[in-house]
């Protein structure tokens, strides 16, 4: 095989007999926001690091291990495009966890259980069975053999009824073991993906003897991915990273074990194919979201108006980022994206807030209102005292992902009306 050539490192160990790209927790987030410096990611960049790996060792396989889709949001439709999108960047397995099971809408059960996507592994408690069903992916890498298992103690989710079970065409109903014990007969590298806690994911590392065992739902800053001896439990998590493992065998054990981190960042080329996919998405969400509007009790005006008869403050507000975030969403080529514009603009989500470029530019970026929260009818009323602008008012916008590092006291002094 070719020295890699670009980002991709070569490995310690020579030239691996197999290498497995795993990814988790993308949460159904085709494009991070990056409001904050440092959030990198997204299936474009991702789908680069993909090809450049690939380039590199033509016979990797292609992992998620869980929580891919969005959940909780009944009326969002990118799950859809989370399917395609994955299928684009060429997954050989999807697992689908916990919280895909127990709180996905039910457009994402029928997404997947209609015709059951090739790729997806999982498993799940039917509840009237003691026991786990199981489906298995496996795959074949020149000589080498990979199956995809998981573990998902806590899902007995209520819609998994025997007709989705069979719909889904589950493999077995075995205990894990058996499974694993019979994969490795085959001669098979078994892999668990596993959404439980630290024991659960070492207890299944010590009790199936799988080669492998991945835990999912590790965010930032929790630990890089940790190796444990015999077999190994590997923390995975946060969209914006891919972890790489390197295997070498011999008379079908594992002699060699390499792990690494990438990061999706600049290094990585973008996938035009895969932003296509999200440009096409922002447009179904976009009248998604149009029809989801309602109103919040706001009568929104532009920010212009107030600054008639409040100078001072709207040339401070002028001087703000909060009068340029529209700006920023052209410049980064992100203002058609819903998400992008909830807090980008004002009253996205409401009747009476922005629309559309062409139809409210008024409204465009963050305004006066954002902040007081009151409408000129409040406003004119006789006695009126505008309500102190509280923590809540921005931490509604500048959220933990958008702004990680936000402190209301200090950011209040830097932020409009200043004296
Ligand atoms: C027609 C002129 C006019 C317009 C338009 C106007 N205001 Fe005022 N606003 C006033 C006056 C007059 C007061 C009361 C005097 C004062 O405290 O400055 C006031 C008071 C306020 C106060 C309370 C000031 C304090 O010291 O407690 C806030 C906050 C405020 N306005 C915000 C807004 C916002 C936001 C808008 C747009 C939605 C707006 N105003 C539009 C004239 C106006
Ligand atoms: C409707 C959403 C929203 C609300 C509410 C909001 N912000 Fe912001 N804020 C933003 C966005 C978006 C940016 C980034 C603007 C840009 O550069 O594109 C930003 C930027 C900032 C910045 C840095 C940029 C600058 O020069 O102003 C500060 C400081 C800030 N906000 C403070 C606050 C404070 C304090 C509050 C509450 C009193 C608040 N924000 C409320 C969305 C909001
Ligand atoms: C929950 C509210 C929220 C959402 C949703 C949001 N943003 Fe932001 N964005 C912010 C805030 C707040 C800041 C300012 C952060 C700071 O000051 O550190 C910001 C800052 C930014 C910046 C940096 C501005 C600069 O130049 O300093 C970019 C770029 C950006 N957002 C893009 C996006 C994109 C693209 C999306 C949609 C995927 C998005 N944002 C969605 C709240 C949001
Ligand atoms: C980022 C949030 C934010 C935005 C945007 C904002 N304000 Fe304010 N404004 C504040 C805060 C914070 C205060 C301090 C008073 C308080 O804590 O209630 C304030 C105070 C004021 C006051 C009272 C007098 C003063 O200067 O203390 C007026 C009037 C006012 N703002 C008008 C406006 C107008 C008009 C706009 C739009 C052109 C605007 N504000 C935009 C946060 C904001």
């Amino acid at each position: 095989m070719p020295a890699p050539k670009g980002p991709v490192l070569p490995f310690r160990m020579g030239t691996p007999d197999l290498v497995l790209l795993v990814t988790d927790s993308t949460n159904g987030v085709l494009e991070p926001c990056n409001c904050a410096t440092g959030m990198m990611g997204g299936l474009s960049r991702r789908s680069g690091l993909v090809r450049s790996y690939r380039a590199a060792y033509p016979d990797l396989v292609l992992v998620d291990t869980g929580d891919a889709f969005r959940v909780g949001h009944p009326r969002d439709p990118r799950n859809a495009f989370m399917l395609r999108a994955y299928r684009q960047i060429g997954y050989d397995a999807v697992v689908l966890a916990d919280q895909e099971w127990s709180a996905a809408p039910s457009e994402l059960r029928e997404l997947l259980t209609k015709g059951p996507p090739e790729f997806l592994s999982t498993t799940a408690n039917l509840a009237e069975s003691p026991l786990p069903v199981v489906r298995i992916v496996k795959r074949t890498r020149g000589k080498m053999k990979l199956a995809i298992l998981s573990d998902t103690p806590r899902a007995s989710p209520p819609l998994l009824t025997p007709e989705v079970a069979k719909r889904l065409a589950f493999a077995t109903r075995k205990r894990l073991a058996d499974e694993v014990a019979k994969l490795k007969r085959e001669g098979c590298i078994v892999v668990v993906a596993s959404h439980g806690f630290d024991a659960e994911a070492e207890q299944l590392a010590r009790s199936t003897g799988a080669h492998l065992v991945i835990q999912g739902h590790y965010r930032t800053g929790d630990a890089v991915p940790e190796r444990l001896p015999n077999p190994p439990v590997l923390r995975v998590g946060d969209m914006e990273y891919v972890t790489v493992l390197a295997w070498k065998m011999r008379g079908g054990g594992v002699v060699d074990f390499e792990f690494r981190r990438e990061l999706v960042d600049k290094r990585w080329p973008m996938d035009d194919a895969l932003w296509k996919t999200y440009e096409d998405y922002t447009r179904v969400a976009l009248s998604y979201a149009a029809k989801a509007k309602a109103s919040d009790g706001m009568v929104y005006t532009s920010s212009a108006a107030c600054g008639a008869c409040h100078e001072p403050q709207l040339a401070a507000y002028k001087a703000s980022g909060h009068a340029h975030a529209y700006e920023t969403l052209l410049r980064v080529g992100r203002d058609g994206d819903p998400e992008c514009l909830s807090c980008h603009t004002t009253g996205f989500e409401s009747t009476s807030g922005f629309d559309s470029i062409r139809t409210t530019p008024e409204l465009a970026n963050v305004n006066c209102q954002d902040c007081h929260g009151f409408s000129m009818r409040e406003h004119d009323a006789e006695g009126f005292k505008a309500p102190k602008v509280e923590a809540a008012a921005c931490t509604r916008c500048h959220t933990p992902t958008a702004d990680p590092h936000f402190d209301f006291a200090t950011r209040r002094a830097k932020a409009g009306c200043k004296r």
